[in-house]
């Protein structure tokens, strides 16, 4: 296995914070410490809006459990968000502490559970900010260096942040509750898997599938044995970069589920390492496994007249140049290193395959200073 040379993650270096990008309020928080001491959850983080004036109160739940009795304090200075990020409302003043008293079952409970912090503006009710205190689920470790190159060159140190970013994305974007069930289009080493673990209910159904077996592999020895509703599968499908003596053209490949079996599919940078042909044919396959009111989020890089600007301009950590047939590229000799597509083409098959475009969120990664991820986000609705 030939490690590539570098592959950029679905987090760029400068995306530091959860975002929760849409809901009733638009706004951008975090969680920066949690700890139980002496009985009692602290947590301290901060959150501000766009435009909905400042925290007036805060919503804190986990398991779908949530605390009425607990203090809070809100509008602490906060100068560090304030230089990241100058233009949200009461930047300078939107830390927040929290404090829980837990009794002896809930903080067994906590500790492996997902915190989810939601704060009410005084605007309307802002997103979720999410939070995993002491998961005991296995986070890869250094051993898995190499094997985590092969889904982005910094994923080791952001696997667990980039999880916990996206899942705020689905809930968000996509609205997606505990009981719907999930399908993974190159699930890789399930690191999306590894939060949704902690969000889906014990009988929902996750389906993964990758191209590359030792990605499946961590993802079936590691996050399948203690998930039992989680299910990891590889396919042999051929893609230059990832798995070269693979036998099946991805275009020919029928997702081995059901029709109509999902409430929601999500494709990581997937689209982002594949031609045209495939993501037409891919397009046309989740429609048909989406149930009607099923929603995909997937992450691309739009040609634009904005991206293609900075590209020329030499701003863009993906130098899509090369135009090859329907599509662009990085590299001529490995097309596969970086794929995007021009915006309205993409939209038209999108069209195309029976879904409507439901949100259209612009990405870092072309240098872009306004952005929510690292990649562009499209959220896909079958009516
Ligand atoms: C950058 S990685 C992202 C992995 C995963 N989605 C995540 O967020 O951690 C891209 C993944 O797409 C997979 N892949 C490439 N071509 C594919 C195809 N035709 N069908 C399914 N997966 C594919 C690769 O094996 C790799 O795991």
């Amino acid at each position: 296995m030939e490690a590539p040379i570098i592959i950029f993650d679905l987090v760029g270096e400068d995306v530091t914070k959860t975002i929760t990008p849409t809901k009733l309020v638009q706004m951008r928080g975090n969680i920066d410490k949690a700890v139980i001491e002496d009985n009692v959850l602290q947590l301290i983080g901060w959150a501000a809006s766009v435009n909905a004036g400042p925290v007036e109160s805060l919503r804190v739940s986990y398991s779908g459990k949530e605390f009425t009795d607990f203090e809070m304090a809100f509008g602490i200075k906060s100068p560090d968000v304030k230089e990241i990020f100058p233009n949200l409302e009461c930047a300078q003043k939107s830390r927040f502490r929290i404090r829980i008293p837990l009794n002896q079952e809930e903080q067994q409970q906590i500790r492996d559970s997902l915190i989810v912090v939601t704060p009410l503006f005084k605007e309307g009710e802002g997103g979720s900010i999410l939070y995993l205190l002491e998961p005991s689920l296995p986070l890869p470790s250094e051993d898995d260096s190499e094997l985590m190159i092969w889904i982005g060159s910094n994923a080791l140190a952001t696997f667990s942040r980039t999880a916990i970013e996206f899942l705020g994305y689905f809930l968000e974007m996509a609205a997606l509750k505990p009981t719907d069930s999930v399908l993974d289009v190159g699930c890789g080493m399930g690191r999306i898997a590894y939060t949704l673990a902690y969000y889906l209910a014990p009988t929902t159904r996750y389906e993964g599938f990758d191209i590359m077996e030792p990605l499946i592999q961590w993802a079936q020895n590691n996050i399948a044995p203690r998930f039992p509703n989680f299910n990891f599968r590889r396919v042999d499908i051929y893609n230059k970069l990832y798995n070269h003596n693979g036998t099946l053209p991805a275009t020919e490949f029928v997702f081995p589920y059901e029709d109509e079996s999902f409430d929601f599919v999500f494709l990581g940078s997937v689209f982002t390492h594949i031609p045209a042909c495939e993501v037409r044919h891919y397009l046309e396959e989740i429609y048909r496994v989406l149930k009607p009111g099923g929603r995909c989020l997937c992450t691309v890089f739009l040609h634009n007249e904005e991206s293609a600007k900075l590209i020329a301009a030499g701003k863009s950590s993906a130098n899509l140049v090369h135009e090859i047939d329907d599509y662009f590229a990085t590299s001529l000799d490995m097309p596969e290193m970086f794929t995007g597509f021009k915006e309205d083409l993409l939209l038209g098959w999108i069209g195309s395959s029976g879904f409507t475009v439901k949100g259209k969120y612009y990405g870092l990664w072309c240098g872009r200073t306004e952005f929510i991820s690292y990649q562009d986000i499209l959220i896909l609705h079958k009516d």
